[in-house]
């Protein structure tokens, strides 16, 4: 069954999102994405970055049956896992141990403005009992810096989301940088992104 979805914005934002990963220079190994979606991220990516291999996750079952109908459709059977189902509050996320040894990256996009201020400080809790000394999270979304929407469009975004939820809503970046370094990391680079987006990397630098 074709259980595929479409996500319009993975569509505008994958060229730019590529070409940070290209920066990044991926080693061979697992790049763990967090809140995958549709999946069509994960197979762009898996595609382009052929010697790393690409585990998505998410914890709605409508969007781990899209990403498998991705993977299907791409033909990427052998090269891509099937998606796990990690909900970052839900801690430690299962991670299957073969996984974890190869584990050199875990990526978030735009997902912790769409889940309350917890999940930022679990997805650095865990990310920094998961990755080794000079690993990375990589984040991209737009970010409120200095506590202040750096646009008009970000500011109605992020009334949109408080309406939808009251936990939702776009997250500073000092604040969420803060939770980085709390967790063994630094904040390495912070790149400006089309549309009022930022690509965040931060790089563990404690064992
Ligand atoms: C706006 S979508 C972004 C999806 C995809 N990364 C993209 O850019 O198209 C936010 C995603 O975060 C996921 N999400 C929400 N809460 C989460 C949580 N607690 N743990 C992990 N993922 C979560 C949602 O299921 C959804 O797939």
């Amino acid at each position: 069954m074709d259980n595929r979805l479409f996500f319009p914005a993975t569509e505008r934002n994958r060229q730019s999102i590529g070409e940070v990963l290209s920066k990044i220079q991926l080693k061979r190994g697992v790049i763990l994405e967090i809140g995958s979606g549709s999946g069509e991220h994960g197979v762009v990516f898996q595609k382009c970055f052929p010697e790393i291999t690409w585990q998505s996750s998410d914890p709605e079952l409508i969007h781990r049956n899209s990403i498998s109908s991705w993977i299907d459709h791409e033909d990427l059977n052998l090269k891509m896992p099937q998606p796990l189902d990690i909900d970052v509050e839900k801690t430690p996320w299962a991670i299957p141990s073969e996984l974890l040894i190869s584990l050199q990256g875990i990526i978030s996009i735009n997902m912790i403005h769409i889940a309350s201020w917890n999940c930022t400080k679990l997805l650095f809790k865990e990310s920094g009992k998961l990755l080794k000394k000079g690993q990375f999270v990589m984040l991209y979304g737009p970010f409120k810096i200095g506590n202040k929407q750096i646009s008009q469009s970000n500011n109605l975004f992020d009334s949109s989301l408080k309406m939808q939820n009251k936990f939702w809503g776009l997250r500073d970046l000092g604040e969420v940088s803060e939770e980085a370094i709390k967790n063994g990391f630094i904040k390495e680079e912070l790149i400006c992104m089309p549309a009022n987006n930022f690509s965040v990397i931060y790089r563990k630098v404690s064992l």
